[in-house]
């Protein structure tokens, strides 16, 4: 049977989409400056400057068989990343970055209208994903020198499916009370994932917290300390008792592709040498705080990872980081009103933290004459 006319004109869009995607904000990229400049120093997405492991580029280079699909629950990957953070393979679930686990940590616990908690200013992800999926978005805003509220954190997780802990924290930069962490996953009746995107700067690990309580879960990246953002690989170890649920949910090959896996497995060979770069970018960054704390009015805050979150003498952050980029060095400000007078700046290579520090100077210097 064939249709005489096509049915016009009764496809609506913005019925069709899920309710809670009405409310969302779109990505937007940043405008780029109008003048494109001489030179890009990109400071704005905490990368790191100094790039993979040169086993892992190799490994890119020598790849092969592209046409066959990676291991369908990217057993290799899992356990090698296993062995790398100290916990059983069995209990490590991968996705492309950690923005990806914690969708799948999401796809297994929210139902609309079920509460996460989060701690604002935190990692600005964390608010759409979980909105994303109808969830309640709670904060627990952080208090003075950018702590937690752990009994604001805990009230508000009373009736909570999910807790979220970014320890060291992004994008303020520091790390948290381990008492006021251990006393969340302690009372909290839900699941406390902690991210430690940052934990190799930090030399933290919440590890030893899930042998103690039966609801924590781990958040790792190789984006960060590996140098491999490109690629989008992070991980999550997770409660033996959510692993049944957790590998139902999982995206078929974790979403990791084998060019991904692969660097990722060369890393992991080449630990020496990225903990030697590790160990620059903390060298790195004092230097850039030592160089902040000397111009007049500008306070760096302390960090445990590859960035800083920098006070400006300002009401207002936006023009300077604005005028930053229009001289090709891109760091980032925040619209939120405690956070307006700061920047945050990655840790870049010694040469990109100079020019950085130099051009910061010249637009205060200016802006103040
Ligand atoms: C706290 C935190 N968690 C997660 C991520 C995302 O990491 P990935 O690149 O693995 O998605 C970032 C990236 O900036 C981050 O700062």
């Amino acid at each position: 049977m064939t249709r005489s006319s096509p049915r016009l004109g009764t496809f609506d869009a913005a019925s069709s989409i899920k309710p809670a995607i009405h409310a969302m904000p779109a990505y937007r990229r940043e405008e780029p400056p109008a003048t494109p400049p001489s030179r890009t120093i990109r400071l704005d997405w905490n990368e790191s400057g100094y790039g993979p492991s040169p086993k892992a580029l190799a490994a890119l280079r020598d790849l092969r068989d592209l046409h066959r699909y990676p291991e369908i629950d990217a057993h290799t990957l899992r356990h090698a990343l296993g062995v790398y953070i100290g916990a059983p393979g069995d209990q490590v679930i991968a996705g492309a970055g950690l923005d990806d686990v914690l969708n799948t940590l999401a796809m297994l616990l929210l139902e609309p209208g079920d509460r996460v908690v989060i701690s604002e200013p935190t990692f600005g992800v964390y608010r759409p994903l979980f909105s994303s999926h109808g969830a309640e978005v709670c904060d627990a805003p952080l208090i003075a020198d950018w702590n937690l509220d752990i009994d604001a954190v805990l009230d508000a997780a009373e009736c909570a499916k999910l807790i979220v802990v970014c320890n060291p924290n992004n994008p303020t930069g520091n790390l948290f009370d381990p008492d006021a962490v251990e006393r969340i996953c302690a009372e909290a009746n839900c699941v406390v994932a902690i991210d430690e995107a940052y934990a190799e700067f930090a030399g933290v690990n919440h590890l030893p917290l899930m042998d103690r309580y039966p609801n924590v879960a781990v958040l790792r990246t190789m984006s960060k300390f590996a140098g491999l953002a490109g690629m989008r690989v992070g991980y999550g170890v997770f409660p033996p008792a959510l692993m049944e649920y957790l590998l139902r949910v999982m995206p078929a090959f974790c979403n990791v592709s084998a060019a991904a896996t692969a660097t990722v497995l060369a890393s992991l060979e080449d630990l020496d040498y990225l903990n030697d770069i590790v160990a620059r970018i903390i060298s790195d960054r004092e230097a850039l705080i030592a160089r902040l704390r000397a111009i007049p009015g500008v306070t760096p805050m302390n960090s445990a990872t590859n960035f800083v979150l920098v006070r400006l003498p300002l009401a207002d952050a936006g023009p300077v980081v604005r005028e930053l980029a229009t001289r090709g060095v891109f760091v980032r400000s925040f619209g939120r009103p405690d956070l307006r007078p700061y920047l945050r700046v990655s840790v870049g290579s010694p040469e990109e933290n100079a020019i950085f520090v130099d051009e910061l100077q010249s637009i205060l210097e200016g802006s103040a004459g």
